[in-house]
């Protein structure tokens, strides 16, 4: 397969510093001959404490989100620019914690990621479907939608800087894994609408994620399947000893 595995761990809303500057090292340790792709993308608040311990390592560094505006009066956001400045390299945009609590919707999404490619950064793009909309037999529309809308505007050129990641949101911090071949199925189904908008070879490139309760003992099954590129890890990111064995499965 052409395209590399990418591991990255969403730290969401958890760790001090010192917290995050202690795993930061063990995962820096653990990883350093590891061989796929890796990033972690810990709290705005230690990322400038993690930046120091993962540079010159084979770990990158995310942010898990960003304003949509490059700079003004917007009181509580934090701007690309500043991302930057830190030494951030990728950001994570349409988590679906930022579009169910937040209420962040497709349009804002796609602003966001456009902004993040303008200046440099690259994107891991969420998209996912709820558990009525599953029911519905809407998985795939809600996530061809999310795709077409986030992706809007975005040149072929850039589309290399763009990771998507298939979290079903009745998967997140559930223990609900989506099977291999569910998840699999829907990868595939985002990989069909790239080739729409991009073309076939870069359906081939895109690599897409899985997130939703991945874990030491189903990653390697989920990473198995044809479709399925790596992994956006919540919860199990949060220790080395469970991210280790997702990063190296
Ligand atoms: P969990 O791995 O805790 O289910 O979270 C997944 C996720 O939302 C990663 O962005």
């Amino acid at each position: 397969m052409a395209r590399g595995y990418f591991i990255a761990g969403n730290w969401k809303m958890h760790k001090t510093r010192a917290e995050a500057a202690a795993l930061a090292r063990e995962l820096v340790a653990a990883l350093a001959d590891g061989g796929h792709k890796y990033l972690v993308a810990p709290s705005f608040t230690a990322l400038e404490t993690v930046a120091a311990l993962v540079r010159g390592s084979n770990i990158l560094l995310g942010a898990q989100n960003c304003a949509v505006e490059e700079e003004g009066a917007h009181t509580g956001e934090v701007s690309v620019l500043q991302l930057k400045d830190l030494g951030v390299q990728t950001v994570i945009l349409g988590h679906s914690e930022r579009r169910h609590i937040y209420k962040e919707d497709d349009g804002l999404v796609n602003r966001k990621a456009r902004l993040a490619l303008k200046h440099g950064l690259d994107v891991i793009l969420c998209v996912g479907e709820l558990l009525e909309e599953r029911e519905a037999g809407k998985a795939e529309a809600v996530c061809r939608q999310q795709t077409v809308e986030g992706l809007k505007g975005i040149s072929a050129a850039e589309l290399p800087r763009v990771t998507i990641a298939y979290e079903p949101v009745w998967a997140i911090g559930t223990g609900k894994t989506a099977t291999p071949e569910d998840a699999d199925a829907i990868h595939a189904y985002i990989r069909k609408v790239i080739g729409e908008l991009y073309g076939s070879a870069a359906a081939e490139s895109i690599v897409i994620q899985y997130g939703g309760s991945v874990k030491p003992d189903n990653a390697a099954a989920l990473m198995a399947k044809e479709n399925i590129d790596g992994a956006l890890v919540g919860g199990a990111s949060l220790r080395a000893d469970t991210f280790v064995p997702i990063a190296r499965f």
